[in-house]
């Protein structure tokens, strides 16, 4: 799979994980825009904006409930665990743009979620944040201040947390090898990280069993999903 680039893959020092929802989809996470993605079966607009929420909270708070306990019970696979065990033999970032927290679940200890986290709440009004692991019995639930709280997650529309996408741009611009997993680049500004890294004369590398916005512009292109390729791209960091 890799033997054209073996020798660059080696080598690499500092390598950056850009991953989607395709990273997780082994692990029964639908992704957003595959085959049986939600936006097939949901409405983005009625879910996953702040116009949205400030329509229906209870609405939009059933839903992230609902994808909680689906996370909550997924496990990371074989692409997560292999990221994560690379981490013996080069330095690694993650830049996510998933919110189920299985990379870190895995064991990669460094990981930016440019999209927020399904674990985080926030008050829509006051600095309020916090982390939930049991379901609110009231939604949507209120916070001390009197204001609704909401999943601290990046909905259409907004911007992503300055100092994550700082720092993930940062990386990105830092990175001799950057792998790009599981993701359609079609949400910005994520989808523009491989450009940081193509600047700085990364080598760019796609694993994903469809084409994407990009695809053009990698040095290779795995059509395979990332539970069956990864592990074989850390094996030539283990010299097997
Ligand atoms: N292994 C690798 N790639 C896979 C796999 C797999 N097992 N299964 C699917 N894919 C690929 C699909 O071919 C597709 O290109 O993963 C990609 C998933 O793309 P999207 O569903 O668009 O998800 P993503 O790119 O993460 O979406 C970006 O959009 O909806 C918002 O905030 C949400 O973070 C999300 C953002």
């Amino acid at each position: 799979m890799f033997d054209i680039i073996k020798d660059q893959i080696g080598n690499a020092k500092k390598i950056i994980f850009v991953t989607g929802a395709g990273i997780s989809q082994e692990s029964g996470i639908p992704t957003f825009r595959g085959k049986d993605g939600l936006w097939r079966n949901y409405d983005a607009m009625k879910l996953a904006t702040i116009d949205a929420f400030y329509e229906n909270p209870k609405l939009v708070w059933e839903w992230y409930n609902e994808r909680r306990r689906n996370i909550f019970a997924a496990q990371p696979n074989e692409g997560h665990n292999a990221i994560a065990e690379l981490e013996k033999y080069a330095k690694v970032v993650v830049l996510t743009q998933n919110i189920d927290g299985l990379h870190q679940k895995a064991g990669s200890t460094e990981v930016l979620e440019l999209h927020g986290s399904i674990i985080k709440i926030k008050c829509s009004v006051c600095n309020f944040r916090d982390e939930i692991l049991t379901e609110f019995s009231e939604i949507p639930p209120l916070c001390n201040c009197g204001n609704i709280l909401r999943p601290d997650v990046v909905w259409f529309g907004e911007s992503l947390p300055h100092d994550v996408w700082q720092k993930a741009v940062i990386s990105a611009s830092e990175g001799d090898l950057m792998v790009i997993v599981g993701t359609s680049l079609v949400v910005s500004p994520a989808n523009i990280l491989p450009i940081y890294a193509k600047q700085n004369d990364a080598v760019l590398i796609e694993i994903n069993p469809e084409k994407t916005e990009m695809s053009s512009e990698m040095d290779l292109t795995i059509r395979s999903t990332s539970a069956l390729t990864l592990p074989e791209f850390i094996s030539i960091f283990k010299g097997v």
